[in-house]
Parts: C-alpha cells; structure tokens; sequence
C-alpha cells in the first residue's frame, strides 16, 4: 500500500474519526474514481479521432438531434473504451465497506454515482446511477427500451424495431432531466445523512452538484469530506482528502472497519 503524507494520514484519520461517530453516510462519486481504471474524466483532453470535441459538446441532446450519427459514434467509441476496465481499488474499498456496514447492520451507507460505467457493481457495490448506463440503450422517439445485443465495434446508427426512431444510449445528456426516482434517493439520502463524502469530481455539473448543499443546510448538518487530488474550492468542505481515490479510500476504509 502506498505510503501517505503525514498531513494526508492526519486528514485520513480525522475523516475516520467522524465516520465512526455516524450512522448514515452519503457517497457521491464522479468520473475521478474510474480514473484509476483507465477511464479518463470528463474534463481530460480527449484523444485520437476524439481530440477536437469537447465530451460536453458529445453528451448533449441538442448535439444528437443535430448529428445523431456523430454523437452513436461517439457513444461506440466510448464503449469500447470501457468495455475491458476492471474496478480499482478505490471501487472495492467502497463495496467492502458497503457490506461490511449492510452485514453488522451498523449503519447505512449509500452510493450515489455520476457515472455511467458499472463498476461500482463489477466490485460489488449498490449504487444509485444519477445520470445512467453506458451499456443501456433506448428509443430516441418512443423511449422503448432496445435490449438486443449491441456490436460496439459498429459505429453505424441502429432504427427503433417499434417506431423506426433512432437507438441511442440510455444516458442522461446535458439539457435532459435526471431519473425521478433516483433523484429523489439521492436528495433524500444526501438530506438525512451526517458525512456527506465527495469523490473524483468536479463538483460542477448541477443538479448532482447540489447534494453536497442540500447535505450541508439539512437539520443533520452533514461534515463534508472531499476525495479528489485536486481539491474544488468548495468553501463547505471540513475534511479534505488531496489524493487519488485508489490510495486514499482503501486506507480509510482499512481504518473504519478495524475496530
Ligand atoms: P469531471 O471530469 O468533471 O471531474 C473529475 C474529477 O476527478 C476532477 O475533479 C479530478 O481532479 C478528479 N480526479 C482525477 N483523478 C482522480 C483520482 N484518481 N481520484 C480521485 N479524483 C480524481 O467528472 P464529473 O465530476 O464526474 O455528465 O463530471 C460530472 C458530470 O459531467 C458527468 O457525469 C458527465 C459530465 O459531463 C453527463 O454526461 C450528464
């Protein structure tokens, strides 16, 4: 395991010490904790034929009206991306400590993630999916869900077998709402829970960006800690955790669970 920096361990053990005092836990995770698998974050470059678009210009609804072949194309490439990624060890610190509390009905501790790929479930976690599934896919016209299989490898546009719509990927592009029902966990957990934790993200996609607020200003006043080796300036975090998540999270996690 890696050696930490003594400030790091300090803010490790602070974090532990505060977790140990709670019984419900709020995790919001974002594209920082794929990173590790070999998933780049949204706001890193993109690459290879990829280079010239920015993924908020890609993810988006108006831009697969405009040019949906653009945009499936897009969406094939990242599916091939992904397709071979394996968990890291921040994704199995968290599902160990998810049974872990699930199996000592200690006390709750929900995931709620920003991304779409599974492998919070590939580690054997439950995780509440805000914006969606990459391998799913649905009707643009009639929202049918489309479960045939899929060759990612093609990046050609698949028709609607009910409405002759186009097949897009079952994922929530910028200008769209989010799921209700999982929105409604995610606020409702994020409101009852007393540590509120970030990790690998930007914190500044709303309405997902917003928990952290709504943890904050609840009559539980959630402590915020924050994962990320490039902290956010986000003036409501008590315990920062400058590191990658594949370093940081196993040790915490190894803390908490050894009482
Ligand atoms: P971003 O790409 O905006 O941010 C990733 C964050 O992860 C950054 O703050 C990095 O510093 C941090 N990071 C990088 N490597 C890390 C590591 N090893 N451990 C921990 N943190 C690390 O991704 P999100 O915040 O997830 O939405 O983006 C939010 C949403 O915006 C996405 O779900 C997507 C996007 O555009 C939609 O597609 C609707």
């Amino acid at each position: 395991m890696t050696q930490l920096s003594p400030i790091l361990s300090t803010n490790i053990e602070k974090a532990v010490n505060c977790l140990r005092q709670s019984d419900t836990v709020c995790i919001l995770t974002g594209a920082g904790i794929s990173a590790e698998s070999g998933i780049p974050t949204f706001r890193d470059k993109q690459t290879g034929l990829w280079e010239n678009y920015r993924a908020e210009d890609l993810a988006n609804a108006g831009a697969f009206e405009r040019d949906p072949n653009l945009v499936w194309s897009w969406y094939q490439w990242r599916r091939n991306l992904v397709k071979d990624k394996q968990p890291n060890p921040a994704h199995h610190a968290l599902a160990r400590w998810q049974q872990a509390w699930q199996q000592q009905n200690k006390a709750e501790l929900t995931l709620i993630t920003q991304n779409v790929d599974d492998l919070h479930e590939q580690a054997g976690s439950i995780a509440t999916h805000l914006h969606g599934h990459l391998w799913k896919n649905r009707c643009s016209k009639c929202d049918a869900i489309y479960d045939m299989p899929i060759d990612y490898t093609d990046a050609q546009l698949i028709h609607c077998p009910h409405c002759q719509g186009f097949i897009r990927p079952d994922i929530v592009w910028f200008g769209e709402g989010l799921p209700v029902d999982e929105w409604l966990h995610a606020k409702l957990s994020a409101r009852t829970c007393q540590v509120f934790i970030t990790i690998g993200t930007s914190s500044i996609v709303y309405p997902a960006a917003g928990l952290v607020d709504l943890a904050k200003y609840s009559p539980y006043q959630a402590k915020i800690i924050e994962i990320n080796p490039n902290p956010t300036d986000n003036p409501m975090v008590d315990i920062q955790i400058q590191a990658k998540a594949g370093e940081a999270l196993p040790q915490l996690v190894n803390q908490l669970l050894s009482e």
